[in-house]
């Protein structure tokens, strides 16, 4: 079934009544793909993986889960703007007391690592919700991780961005396409597809418009591995470095419709930017 830009942007939207199911069914075993077909990886291995966090918005069976993000300096953290647009938040970033960056904790649901508050804010001007465009955020932390949970960030024209060259998601989002939420960080090995392989998906009807500029496809050419609901704002890297941010898709998984990731190299102020205080 494909999924409208709008179901996509929506996305994090359904970790709420997801959020209520795996109440209703505390039983049913997490599934063992996820992202969809990737494998279980402990965040010490990879500390920059970082989830987004609202208690208040989300619910605490899952630490609130339900975005990704990336550590790319001590303070602050790259994520998708769509994550904290009002259709996943509800309002404003600022309206959301308790957003929180979890640093250091593969699992969910255990104590371990750091849950750090955000203090500010920063969405892309050149974000367009209607296409996903320049699907970038940056949050600053009110406390700094260390150094070494920091990652590289691709520049442009890094050879990272060759069609071809492997490259891994990962996230806390959806590991079937149907809603079966990890609590365990995952990651997939997907490949850097030419943008010609989105521009065939997604050419500006109501599967979505991929826009080369700003956007880079990513995936599985035979399908079977992705990121999917959830894994928004997380990371996507090649050759040690941030290439992409999960940001959309149709479905998730199928051969036809790869992932689409913001490209780093292009939507990345340099410096970062001064961010607005959340008061
Ligand atoms: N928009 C989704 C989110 O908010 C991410 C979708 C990624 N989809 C994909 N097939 N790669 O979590």
């Amino acid at each position: 079934m494909r999924r409208s830009i709008a179901r996509a942007v929506t996305g994090a939207l359904g970790l709420v009544s997801a959020a209520a199911a795996a109440l209703a069914a505390p039983g049913v075993a997490s599934a063992d793909r996820v992202i969809v077909g990737g494998e279980p990886v402990e965040v010490a291995d990879t500390p920059w993986v970082v989830a987004l966090s609202s208690r208040d918005r989300f619910g605490g069976m899952r630490a609130g889960q339900f975005c990704g993000g990336v550590v790319v300096a001590p303070t602050k953290v790259l994520t998708a703007a769509h994550c904290l647009g009002p259709e996943v938040l509800g309002g404003a970033p600022e309206d959301v007391s308790d957003l929180a960056v979890i640093a250091g904790r593969t699992e969910l649901t255990d104590k371990g690592g750091r849950e750090i508050r955000v203090a500010e804010t920063w969405i892309n001007p050149a974000y367009r919700p209607a296409t996903n465009a320049g699907d970038l955020a940056v949050l600053t932390l009110s406390s700094p991780l260390p150094e070494s949970y920091v990652l590289a960030t691709a520049g442009p024209g890094d050879s990272a961005y060759a069609p071809g060259t492997i490259a891994t998601v990962y996230g806390w989002g959806d590991t079937t396409g149907n809603g079966t939420y990890a609590t365990s960080l995952r990651a997939a090995r997907v490949q850097v597809l030419e943008d010609a392989a989105c521009e065939r998906a997604y050419p500006g009807n109501t599967s979505g418009d991929y826009q080369p500029a700003t956007m880079l496809c990513a995936g599985d050419p035979a399908g079977g591995r992705d990121a999917c609901q959830g894994d928004s704002g997380g990371p996507l890297v090649a050759r040690g470095r941030l290439v992409g941010l999960v940001s959309w898709g149709s479905g998730c998984a199928e051969a036809e419709n790869p992932g689409v990731y913001t490209r780093i190299s292009a939507v990345l102020p340099d410096p970062l930017p001064q961010t607005v205080s959340r008061g």
